[in-house]
């Protein structure tokens, strides 16, 4: 990566700033035209960066919530002298921890990271507010920290999947965009871009919110990554013409059984992937892998607003006025197409009831 400051690869995804205590992310809705970087402090605006995709990616949000929990219980007015200080401040911070909880449903690490936060609340019961809010601070930054960790790591045991000059497609942005570093998805392409890998990389626009286009196809090329853009309706002649020798995507949640809840269109790629027999991997660090969801169809899928399909990014509506529509934010890709999971811990094959049991236990030593 370069030094350039202006570089969208160098610029924090989610930070804190620790002096004013606000939440600071790039506004994604107005990438790649306009770089933004917005403070947050208040509940509702942060509710609402989570839910209009100001910030988005499994990990990202699951990164802002944390940040985001902190920022708004630093602001939590108590009485330092009063005897129950500490329940007062639970009190509102269970509040706020649920209303944030409840700004996208499907990606598991918004509720894997508030619930982080709410078990170190809850270790230190009755002590001092002010004790507990530097336990906090600090938290919120180790799962950030963690996250790079994580995704390099996921990058490094993606790289053994991958050879020098490989065509690689990626569905949606599961980039550094998405996370704080590396990415998941691309977390392989970039090392191996590092590497001298020389690697051709198919983006899928991914419509309805084109997160291909605007992010994906902006932070590869931002990092002299050979990216060609395509729309989602053209990855089965791609892969027909013998272009992709692999298929790296990300994920929101993988059920116990290995099915996963990925970006619409995900499951296609896949079920094209297995008719030209090109590998198809998802990327998932161990915060995205819900061993408490047994199978796809458990998973809570977001429905978003028709606007999105009817009116975004065009001059005037691209549908008649009043025409159902279906909007579905992501889809289930089944376990028999998945033809392996990388995490951080290591790669699961099927059956991944088992493989993703095993690396859970890892993730917990
Ligand atoms: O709706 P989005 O943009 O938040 O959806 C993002 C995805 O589907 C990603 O593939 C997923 O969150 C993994 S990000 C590393």
């Amino acid at each position: 990566m370069d030094k350039d400051n202006n570089n969208i690869l160098n610029i924090e995804t989610v930070d804190l700033d620790l002096k004013t205590d606000e939440l600071v992310i790039i506004d994604q809705t107005l990438l790649p035209n306009k770089t933004e970087i917005i403070r947050l402090s208040k509940a509702e605006d942060i509710w609402e960066a989570i839910n209009l995709l100001k910030v988005r990616g499994a990990p990202a949000i699951g990164v802002a919530a944390a940040i985001g929990i902190y920022v708004l219980s630093v602001r939590i007015e108590v009485d330092k002298n009063a005897s129950d200080e500490y329940e007062v401040f639970y009190k509102e911070f269970a509040r706020l921890r649920d209303y944030l909880d409840s700004a996208r449903p499907t990606a598991v690490n918004l509720h894997w990271a508030l619930n982080r936060m709410d078990k170190l609340v809850k270790s230190m019961e009755g002590e001092p507010v002010a004790k507990v809010l530097d336990a906090m601070r600090q938290e919120a930054l180790d799962i950030k920290a963690e996250d790079i960790w994580v995704c390099k790591q996921i990058g490094e045991n993606g790289l053994t999947l991958i050879k020098p000059g490989y065509g690689i497609l990626t569905h949606c942005n599961a980039g550094k965009l998405a996370v704080c570093k590396y990415g998941t998805a691309t977390a392989p392409i970039y090392l191996g871009h590092e590497r001298g890998y020389n690697l051709k990389v198919f983006a899928d626009e991914t419509r309805p919110l084109l997160q291909g286009a605007r992010l994906t196809a902006y932070e590869l090329m931002s990092a002299g990554i050979d990216v060609t853009l395509i729309c989602d309706n053209m990855s089965g002649l791609v892969m027909r013409n013998g272009w992709v020798d692999a298929i790296f995507v990300g994920c929101d949640r993988v059920a116990r059984n290995g099915d996963v809840a990925n970006k619409i269109g995900t499951s296609m790629v896949a079920t094209l992937a297995k008719r030209y027999n090109v590998p198809f991997y998802v990327c998932a660090p161990t915060s995205t892998i819900d061993m408490d969801t047994a199978c796809g169809d458990d998973i809570k899928i977001e429905q978003r607003p028709a606007a999105e399909v009817t009116d975004m990014w065009y001059n005037e509506p691209m549908a008649p006025k009043g025409v159902g529509v279906y909007n579905p934010a992501f889809d289930i890709t089944d376990n028999d197409l998945i033809t392996a999971i990388v995490t951080e811990y290591g790669i699961a094959r099927a059956p991944y009831t088992e493989s993703l049991k095993a690396i859970m236990d890892l993730s917990r030593k």
